[in-house]
């Protein structure tokens, strides 16, 4: 009987130290999410968050090119454009038709926009 009673109180522990953490740490947490310098770029913040997560490995942190070409000559007209390459792929471009949502590719895309700004 001994046996269930030990998981069982560490289980009701680990809860309990859980809840604290979630519940105590609120205002040490939210810097975790830190934004990048770009909050005057299109796309809000979202599109900024899909970027620094999707794309800057391969264009860079600031669209400068990496592994994929720089993207700091896209103006609004290459919208739809970018919105295409996004959703399809090719050429070393992975698609992200799966991952992400058209919401989230318009945003993604408005982002870029403003990365040559
Ligand atoms: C695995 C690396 C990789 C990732 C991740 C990636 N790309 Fe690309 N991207 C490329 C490569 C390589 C090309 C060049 C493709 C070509 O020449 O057809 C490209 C091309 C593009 C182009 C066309 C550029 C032009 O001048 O014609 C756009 C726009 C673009 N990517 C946007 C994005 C966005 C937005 C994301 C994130 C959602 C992203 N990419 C993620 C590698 C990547």
């Amino acid at each position: 009987m001994t046996r269930t009673v030990i998981p069982l109180t560490l289980a009701a522990f680990l809860v309990l130290a859980l809840a604290l953490i979630a519940g105590c740490g609120g205002e040490a947490t939210t810097t975790t999410a830190v934004p990048s310098t770009e909050t005057t770029s299109g796309g809000g913040p979202e599109g900024a968050d899909l970027y620094a997560a999707d794309c800057s490995s391969c264009h860079g942190a600031n669209g400068q090119g990496n592994i994929g070409p720089a993207l700091t000559e896209l103006t609004e007209s290459d919208i739809p454009e970018i919105e295409t390459k996004v959703r399809d792929g090719g050429g070393g471009m992975p698609s992200f038709a799966d991952t992400l949502s058209e919401e989230q590719i318009a945003s993604v895309a408005a982002f870029v926009v403003g990365l040559g700004e």
